[in-house]
């Protein structure tokens, strides 16, 4: 069902965690399966590139490979290169997903956007190209903070 890439990730994810004092931080959630994943990323504000980036994500074996995978495709990247790190990117690195699955990558490349919306607010800048994520996961919130 799942490829061997997928399990190696879920297996070993990379950059699972938090960065203090994080640039910006995005929490996602999917409201229908529970799942919600939090990005965190330290951005040089000079040059724009993602020093690092790390994730914790409450959720199911292809939502942990997804964190994982989009965090390495980010990472080292500028924002711009960063955005478009999208779920099918994501998947892709990833050798594919199974259907109901997909959604689970959706979920990485939201959380990606929250994160740098949040240094955008933060910062008071606008990231071109990049759109108000949907992040309403109040209530799924608060289990990823325990
Ligand atoms: Fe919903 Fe994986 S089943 S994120």
């Amino acid at each position: 069902m799942y490829s061997d890439k997928v399990m190696e990730h879920f297996m070993n994810p990379r950059n699972v965690g938090e960065i203090e004092d994080a640039s910006g931080i995005g929490t996602v959630g999917n409201a229908k399966c529970g799942d919600i994943m939090r990005i965190y990323l330290d951005i040089d504000k000079n040059t724009h590139i993602i020093n690092d980036v790390k994730f914790k994500t409450f959720g199911c074996g292809a939502a942990i490979a997804t964190s994982s995978m989009a965090t390495e495709l980010v990472k080292g990247k500028t924002i711009e290169e960063a955005l478009k790190v999208t779920n099918s990117a994501v998947m892709e690195a990833l050798d594919g997903l199974p259907p109901v699955k997909v959604h689970c990558s959706l979920l990485a490349e939201e959380a990606i956007h929250a994160a740098l919306w949040d240094y955008a607010k933060k910062n008071n800048i606008t990231i071109e190209g990049l759109k108000k994520p949907k992040s309403d996961i109040t209530e799924e919130e608060a289990i990823i903070e325990e």
